[in-house]
């Protein structure tokens, strides 16, 4: 197995599958509240995931950097035939796997733990993820030409911007004590990557703390 470009980013996230599905659950009131008025960017990026997902009837859908799974088992439950969600975290897929059980939509969902710029996949998706991923990737093309050559009818994913002083502070927690870069992007930079990458259509739009993208192939 090759070595990630991020070691820092595999090892963090592996270290926190349930302080991160804690941003998402109900189950613990209190922090739910406080990060949903803190961290407004990740429940913006939910909503617009699916508005521009559409219909996932018989979807086939690939999650990169799928975390503990939360947009994977949406997919399901919203009728995505398969879902492959990978991550290079073995914890995070150790997770996914227990809640996809948990949510009774395993039988749609595989999850791979491995770095998704290593991995070679063997067939096209209907519909490509990349949730809060490019944050930790420090040359994006190549994951952007690989989500172009999967033939996806939507690709979504999210960007950080640098912002003061919020950009400062996340840089500071990110990178001084957890180990972990993290990179950020211009509008006109994601919008290079979306037309050279091939994408026939694209949209690049501002929110809390980024941008969200989505593009598509024509069929
Ligand atoms: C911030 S979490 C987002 C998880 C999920 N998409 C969500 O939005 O809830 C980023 C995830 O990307 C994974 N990741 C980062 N770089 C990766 C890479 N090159 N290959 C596979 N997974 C990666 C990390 O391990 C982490 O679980």
């Amino acid at each position: 197995m090759t070595t990630p470009e991020n070691p820092g980013a595999q090892s963090y996230f592996d270290k926190v599958p349930k302080e991160w599905d804690a941003l998402y659950s109900h189950e613990h009131g209190f922090m739910y509240r406080v990060n949903k008025a803190l961290r407004k960017g990740l429940y913006e990026r939910y909503a617009f995931t699916f508005e521009k997902c559409g219909d996932l009837t018989g979807a086939s859908v690939l999650d990169i950097g799928c975390g503990t799974a939360r947009y994977s088992i949406e997919c399901a439950k919203r009728g995505a035939r398969r879902v492959t969600g990978i991550d290079f975290a073995p914890s995070m897929i150790e997770f996914s796997r227990n809640i996809a059980r948990q949510m009774g939509v395993a039988g749609q969902c595989t999850f791979i733990q491995g770095d998704v710029l290593a991995h070679e996949f063997t067939e096209t998706f209907d519909v490509v993820l990349a949730l809060g991923l490019f944050d930790y990737i420090k040359d994006p093309a190549p994951l952007f030409n690989k989500a172009a050559s999967l033939k996806p009818r939507v690709f979504v994913a999210s960007f950080p911007r640098f912002t003061f002083p919020w950009s400062i502070q996340r840089r500071i927690r990110y990178y001084l004590i957890k180990k972990c870069p993290i990179y950020d992007y211009s509008k006109e930079q994601i919008e290079g990557l979306c037309k050279a990458a091939g994408f026939d259509w694209f949209e690049v739009v501002k929110n809390s703390h980024g941008y969200l993208c989505a593009a598509g192939v024509k069929k």
